[in-house]
């Protein structure tokens, strides 16, 4: 779930660009993670300077980190290269954020009291509080991580205004199984390219739709499409980016799930239509990019259809499936525009007068119209934006890019229906 890969004609600005991350490792077996972590941070366009404890040295070298980040380490208060013996000012100063990845259980509750007896709790504490955020990435064994002291620690640390990370669930390197390994560098990653993300649809609930549908015609063959799922995998992405808690209902896709947000995994179009109305009413917005089947066998066989040797092929009888979308925005129809539904059309022609004449047929204000054999299965794609306005062409991009766009113009619209259904109640309370 890194940057995709750009393609000819799509360069695109790397997601940290322009940032510059102090990358501050605490004694932990996870120091092997932050080398990758530090290579994906360059990656993501950031500048790094590492910064490490004694303790880190212990486990990983700062020669290492050096190679990976392109910068001598910094390990001590006492560095002579600095003229003003002030690397915990300087250091700080320039940077946009501070990353401790590993943060060890003994470094939060130093943090905690504020202690700066070497170089990076010292830049932690001098760092300009409002200027310099600070997120740490704890790691450590599992009864660690959960004492109460640990746990007690860290929301103070919240409430102090630092960003805990969270961590990873599983096998851990003294042998047991449980919460407090370090997230993945590609998590972390994610993570912090989120941090920096303006939060336009903050505190909103999102559901997406994505993939295709399975409709089973026996115990193991169905019917089903191309869709790949990345377009609504990315959308689910960028708007927990933008701050919005999102559910994201997966048809049969083999994608890993973007960070902090829910996911179902449905088979059917049946199973997604429930998945989706049992949450549509809470949502503040529905974007449908679901491949849904149209129809699904009758009567599925409950045992294997089996060749009978008359050569006959098997008939087939078909029921039509609920159109989710259009269900969600009769809901909305009678909830002042809520979820505000967006749908997606994949055409094959005449794009612009079919994905405006589905709008309409759909009810929705916002349809997004794309070329299906463009999209299905890849990395890029361009869109079509189309509302009561008339249509807008963005141009082909990464479907991260894209996905991020879709979300800028969703909460425009979105703001814009809320002032327009706020102006039509005052007009109606000043005539009654
Ligand atoms: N959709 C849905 N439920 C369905 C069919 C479609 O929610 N049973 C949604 C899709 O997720 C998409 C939009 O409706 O957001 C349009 O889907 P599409 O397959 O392009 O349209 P159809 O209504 O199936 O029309 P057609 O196949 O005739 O083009």
């Amino acid at each position: 779930m890194t940057n995709q890969a750009n393609e000819p004609g799509c360069d695109e600005t790397p997601d940290l660009a322009g940032k510059h991350v102090v990358l501050g490792l605490t004694g932990g077996i996870a120091c092997y993670k932050s080398a990758e972590l530090c290579r994906a941070l360059i990656k993501a366009g950031a500048s790094v300077q590492v910064v490490m404890t004694t303790a880190a040295e212990q486990f990983i070298t700062p020669v290492t980190m050096q190679a990976l980040s392109g910068r001598p380490v910094y390990t001590s208060q006492w560095d002579s290269r600095e003229a003003s013996s002030m690397a915990h000012i300087n250091l700080s100063r320039e940077a946009d954020a501070i990353v401790i990845a590993p943060c060890s259980a003994d470094f939060i509750a130093k943090l905690l009291h504020g202690r700066a007896d070497d170089l990076l709790s010292l830049m932690c504490l001098a760092r300009p509080i409002d200027k310099v955020p600070l997120l740490l990435a704890p790691a450590m064994n599992r009864e660690m991580y959960a004492h109460p002291a640990t746990q007690r620690n860290l929301a103070q640390l919240e409430a102090d205004g630092a960003t805990v990370l969270g961590v990873g669930t599983g096998f851990q390197a003294c042998g047991e199984t449980g919460d407090g390994r370090m997230l993945e560098p590609w998590q972390l990653v994610e993570d912090i390219i989120a941090f920096f993300a303006s939060k336009v649809l903050a505190g909103q609930r999102v559901l997406v739709t994505a993939g295709p549908t399975y409709e089973a015609i026996d115990p193991v063959r169905g019917i089903t499409n191309l869709s790949s799922g990345k377009m609504g995998f990315a959308i689910a992405r960028a708007a927990r980016e933008a701050g919005a808690e999102v559910t994201l209902i997966a048809g049969p896709v083999s994608l890993p799930t973007p960070r902090d947000v829910t996911r179902v995994d449905v088979i059917s179009a049946t199973n997604m239509l429930d998945a989706v109305m049992s949450r549509a009413q809470e949502a503040a917005i529905f974007i449908a990019t679901a491949a849904v089947a149209d129809w699904r066998p009758a009567a599925p066989s409950a045992e294997k259809i089996k060749k009978d040797g008359s050569r006959q092929a098997p008939q087939l009888q078909f029921t039509e499936n609920a159109d989710i979308l259009a269900t969600v925005a009769r809901l909305a129809a009678d909830h002042a525009g809520k979820p505000f539904c967006v749908g997606f059309a994949a055409e094959s022609h005449n794009l612009h007068e079919n994905a405006q004449a589905k709008r309409l047929r759909k009810n929705v204000p916002l349809l997004v119209g794309n070329i299906g054999p463009d999209t299905f299965g890849q990395d890029h794609n361009a869109l079509l934006l189309v509302d009561a306005q008339g249509c807008t062409e963005v141009p082909r991009a990464s479907k991260l890019s894209l996905a991020r766009r879709l979300v800028q113009e969703i909460a425009m619209r979105m703001s814009a229906q809320d002032l327009a259904h706020q102006n039509v109640q005052e007009i109606s309370s000043n005539n009654s």
